[in-house]
């Protein structure tokens, strides 16, 4: 048994979900995925960037589903160690096809018309606010023409109180605003990109007790944590389950928005008559953030 002393409070989140091997996933899951491989219509040998690949589990799924390379960077280089862990319990199928490295979607480190595929889920509420249009410009300026470009991304569909937003800074390090679909839509069309689909799906919360057993089956499972003592454990369970009860007070107010764009190369003319119910890039019209409720 060791006993040395470890705080899990102490550990930013990224770091602690890295550290006992939670698979963090996009907004939707493999389902999502399934939607964004299907629809993107990639062929065979496509070459894909995941940006936010965290523990991998979006690349490492897409290669499942398709014989294309895929590469996923992140930002924070415990996830990015993890993700190549994980990857070498994969078939050689797999991990000859799947590669991670640190890296930041402000400044990719490609060439331009490299990708018939940028992927990032989850990932844009992690950028800071005034790095957000420079990563897209750098999304954009990586696709091949016509390349696709795949947002899938949480926002607020409804008002959303002070306390879980004040409670989601203090688990995340940085401040996150009650932005609405419009936000992101202005943010996401003002890189130039053509919107070719829009989807969207409510989140809800779960109950206290699939919580519990989640959380407490996530930390007896997690190898990091197999040799320490009874007390470790305990600690890392209390703060993994203070952690989800934060995200499960704000899912809900959250649904996700699983957006295509297309690197256009023409500009094309504006359509004027819409199916009902359809986003109109060229109209588009909406309040950015919600009020904030006491
Ligand atoms: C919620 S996780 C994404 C989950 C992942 N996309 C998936 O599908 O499994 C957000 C990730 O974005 C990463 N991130 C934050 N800022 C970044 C940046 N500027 N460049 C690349 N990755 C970044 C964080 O380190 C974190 O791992």
């Amino acid at each position: 048994m060791t006993t040395k002393l470890i705080n899990p409070s102490a550990m930013s989140y990224v770091d602690l979900l890295s550290y006992i091997e939670e698979v963090n996933r996009c907004p939707g899951g493999k389902r999502t995925i399934n939607n964004i491989v299907s629809k993107s219509l990639l062929s065979d040998d496509a070459q894909v960037l995941e940006i936010g690949s965290n523990t991998g589990f979006t690349s490492i799924e897409i290669a499942k589903l398709k014989n294309c390379k895929v590469i996923g960077i992140d930002v924070n280089p415990q996830a990015v160690e993890k993700s190549m862990y994980l990857l070498s319990k994969e078939p050689k199928s797999i991990q000859d096809r799947v590669s991670f490295r640190v890296g930041d979607a402000a400044n990719l480190n490609f060439d331009d018309n490299q990708f018939d595929l940028v992927v990032t889920g989850g990932a844009n509420t992690f950028i800071p606010e005034n790095d957000r249009e420079k990563a897209l410009s750098e999304y954009r300026r990586v696709l091949k023409p016509y390349g696709m470009l795949s947002v899938t991304n949480l926002f607020y569909h409804d008002t959303v109180p002070k306390e879980v937003l004040t409670n989601l800074r203090n688990v995340l390090g940085f401040e996150v605003k009650p932005w609405t679909k419009y936000y992101w839509l202005d943010l996401l069309l003002k890189s130039g990109l053509e919107l070719y689909s829009y989807d969207e799906t409510e989140m809800q919360a779960r109950s206290s007790e699939v919580l519990n057993q989640f959380t407490s089956k996530l930390i007896d499972d997690s190898p990091a944590l197999a040799n320490f003592d009874d007390e470790v454990k305990s600690n890392f369970k209390d703060r993994w389950f203070e952690i989800m009860n934060v995200f499960n007070e704000n899912h809900r107010y959250l649904s996700f928005m699983t957006v295509l764009l297309r690197n256009q190369y023409v500009t094309e003319q504006q359509e004027l008559f819409l199916e009902k119910d359809t986003i109109d890039p060229w109209n588009l019209k909406g309040q950015f953030l919600w009020e904030v409720d006491k």
